[in-house]
């Protein structure tokens, strides 16, 4: 049977589920046209603001690996370390919005069939930032994006009323969705932070603003290690670091619980899932757990900057998985989307062992370890 990999998101066509996320790989009409051209189903453009932006001297992304042997975490290269993560502290495009006009229509004027979704930010302290978010959204939405993403969580932000400032505040997370709702002709998505008390309470105030889908994780806020020849950070400016965000693989199993929390507490709404996906295995799980789409960044910087062989796999992976599942009258994505959702209980709710194993509910082995052998201590 022909597998078929299309879905319709949000009201969007989509040719397949897979997006490069808002960041590096889709800051630039180049990396956008490699981008479709290698197969990606759709791109979020790197975060379009009307604010001056100016970036910390320096390097603003790096990544962290780690090797059997050392076990360390560290962006020192050495050889057989394995990726743990991306680091980043890098800021929205520095492009203004007259330079991402024209693009933005170029783009979808060169790929009709393929999704572009306009990421955009702006603040949110009084009526004219909220007139901003207005501009933003009219521009993109009239150049021909296909959907908006309002970039609710960036971690790098001094100002108040902006970034994960807004995401971290539900009524103004409310009242930014319910504007940029006014004038939207195109779907809405809300991209949140990770890091509140409880993602949900975020989420229920977007869709109460008219969000048409939740997208998340974004990276989680980090600080790198310390070298400890030099006892700098390692990526610095002047011996000075901030708050950056985590990525990659390091950041997969926080934010599928994340994912799990949203897609439990509001299963009939859409979610587009980000966080360390590199092959069809990750994307699987946020399938599983409800995502209509998913969304890659680190994996694909690392791939040729925009990821030609993290589609291949991905693409690869879905055929296979759903050729695999024929059997069982899975034809697309949408006959597998959220089968495990229900398998997240409480604690609770999980069973414990029998009671002949259970010694009264006190473990007989101590800790975690294995025993040591006696060793004879000489007096
Ligand atoms: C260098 C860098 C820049 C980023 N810039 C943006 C941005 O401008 N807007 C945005 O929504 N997300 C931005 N992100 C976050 C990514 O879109 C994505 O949510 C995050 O990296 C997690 O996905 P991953 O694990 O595949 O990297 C950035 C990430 C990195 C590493």
């Amino acid at each position: 049977m022909a597998v078929d990999r299309s879905l319709t998101f949000t009201g969007i066509q989509f040719e397949n589920p897979f997006l490069l996320s808002s960041a590096p790989p889709t800051e630039s009409e180049s990396n956008i046209t490699r981008a479709f051209e290698a197969g990606w189903g759709g791109v979020v453009t790197k975060t379009i603001g009307l604010h001056p932006v100016v970036n910390v001297y320096g390097a603003k992304a790096k990544f962290m690996r780690t090797s059997p042997e050392d076990a360390n975490v560290s962006m020192k290269k050495r050889p057989g370390a394995a990726l743990h993560s991306s680091w980043n502290w890098e800021l929205i495009s520095d492009k203004t919005l007259e330079w991402w006009a024209p693009r933005i229509r170029r783009i979808k004027e060169a790929f009709p069939n393929k999704v572009l979704i306009a990421s955009i930010m702006a603040g949110s302290g009084n009526d004219k930032e909220l007139r901003h978010w207005q501009e933003l959204a009219e521009t993109a939405q009239g150049e021909g994006a296909d959907g908006l993403e309002l970039n609710f969580f960036c971690p790098h932000m001094d100002r108040r009323d902006m970034g994960s400032n807004i995401g971290k505040d539900q009524g103004l997370c409310s009242v930014v969705t319910e504007a940029v709702k006014e004038v939207a002709k195109v779907p809405v998505w809300c991209k949140l932070t990770p890091a509140t008390a409880d993602i949900v309470v975020e989420a229920a105030a977007c869709f109460r603003g008219g969000a048409d889908a939740i997208v998340s994780s974004n990276t989680f806020p980090s600080i790198p290690l310390i070298d400890p020849e030099t006892l700098e950070f390692e990526i610095n400016v002047d011996g000075f670091v901030s708050s950056g965000g985590l990525g990659g693989p390091a950041i997969l199993p926080l934010s599928l619980a994340k994912m799990a929390q949203l897609t439990k507490a509001f299963p009939d709404k859409n979610f587009s899932g980000i966080g360390g996906i590199s092959d069809f295995n990750q994307a699987l799980s946020y399938f599983a757990l409800g995502c209509g789409t998913v969304q890659v960044c680190t994996a694909a910087m690392l791939d040729q900057a925009i990821g030609p062989n993290v589609i291949r796999k991905l693409l690869a992976g879905l055929d296979r998985f759903l050729g695999e599942h024929a059997k069982d009258g899975w034809k697309n994505v949408e006959d597998f989307r959220g089968i495990r959702r229900d398998r997240i209980v409480l604690q609770s709710e999980i069973r414990r062992p029998d009671s002949a194993d259970y010694h009264s509910g006190y473990e007989t082995v101590e800790g975690y370890a294995a025993p040591q052998p006696e060793v004879a201590v000489r007096v």
